[in-house]
């Protein structure tokens, strides 16, 4: 069987771009693969050193993703900081990581570039430390966004080096999991492209009914198709790619057919939408807040899944110990 990872860091609350993109999949994915879902705080703190932020953000981020339907008693679901086997794997990585290839990453460049007040060593090795978490799970397939790759792609080269250096074969190397078909793309509400985190176009699964509706009817449209059957602009599309996501089929049709013979009212498009994410994501939010309370149930999840974690990322650590001869006895 497969194993697949998937990291995310721990700044910022699930969107419905995460939702009805790579969740609703690993959702399914838990039946079909060995899969490891955590949360990435250790990486959070090259950027966000502040523990008040860190400690909530990591109960909203568990909390949502086991609303949303994350099983862990199917999946292994865990903290990064709670398996300390990933941390002694990064120092051993660091080894065999050039500084030259490190400081040219893209990512790292960007952070730099926009923490100049803060470039700490944390920064620079942020992918020997996400290489650590693949690694450590000898995963085979990793989820990723584009801006991930070439993290993945460092990923590869270590474990790659680490296998020819020491002439075993430890690490499998770890590709990008493609959902191909089955990923949709959610558009965000001003019209420009993905909803996203920081763009602050989204729907958060923890928003409220009048929130929703007040984010749904500002979104971005145009002045109304003018002659029947008209191609339709990238704001419209969007809605109606929304719309496609949370409502019945022939409440598209409706739309669309209005839409092509210029009767339509994206007034009412919009309240139809709000309605109909709503419908979605009420009933997650309210089950996010449950969860959220029940500290004893969280701190139980956090536990199981550390424990699984650290039994998979002891029997690694084991080998690499033994290829890189730090264990004597
Ligand atoms: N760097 C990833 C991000 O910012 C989060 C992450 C950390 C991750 N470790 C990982 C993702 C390992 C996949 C695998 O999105």
């Amino acid at each position: 069987m497969k194993t697949v990872l998937s990291g995310i860091r721990s700044t910022g609350h699930l969107h419905l771009g995460n939702y009805f993109g790579a969740l609703r999949n690993f959702i399914e994915l838990q039946h079909k693969a060995r899969c490891f879902f955590f949360i990435a705080d250790l990486h959070s703190l090259t950027t966000h050193p502040k523990p008040e932020d860190n400690r909530s953000n990591i109960k909203i981020i568990l909390s949502e993703y086991l609303a949303s339907g994350l099983d862990p008693d199917i999946s292994v679901l865990f903290i990064q900081s709670s398996v300390p086997e990933v941390s002694e794997l990064f120092v051993l990585l660091n080894m065999l990581a050039y500084k030259g290839e490190l400081e040219r990453t893209a990512s790292f460049k960007d952070k730099i570039r926009k923490n100049p007040g803060n470039i700490n060593a944390g920064l620079l090795t942020y992918p020997v430390l996400m290489a650590s978490d693949i690694l450590i799970h000898r995963a085979h397939w990793v989820p990723v966004g584009k801006d991930q790759e070439q993290h993945l792609e460092i990923a590869r080269v270590l474990a790659r080096r680490f296998n020819n250096m020491y002439g075993v074969s430890v690490f499998p190397e770890p590709q990008a999991y493609n959902f191909g078909e089955d990923l949709v793309k959610i558009p965000g509400l001003d019209g420009t492209g993905k909803m996203g985190k920081s763009e602050g176009n989204g729907i958060y699964l923890i928003d409220d009914e009048k929130t929703i509706r007040k984010k749904v009817m500002r979104a971005v449209t145009d002045s109304g198709p003018v002659k029947p059957n008209s191609p339709m602009g990238p704001e419209i599309a969007n809605l109606f790619t929304l719309l496609s996501v949370v409502s019945e089929p022939d409440v598209v049709t409706h739309f669309k057919e209005q839409y092509n013979s210029c009767t339509i009212r994206y007034g009412d498009l919009k309240k139809q939408l709000a309605a109909d994410i709503c419908k979605h994501t009420l009933p997650i939010k309210a089950k996010i807040e449950e969860i959220y309370n029940n500290e004893p149930y969280l701190k139980q999840v956090m536990e199981q899944g550390a424990e699984k974690a650290r039994t998979s990322a002891r029997q690694t650590l084991e080998l690499v110990r033994e290829a890189m001869g730090v264990k004597l006895f």
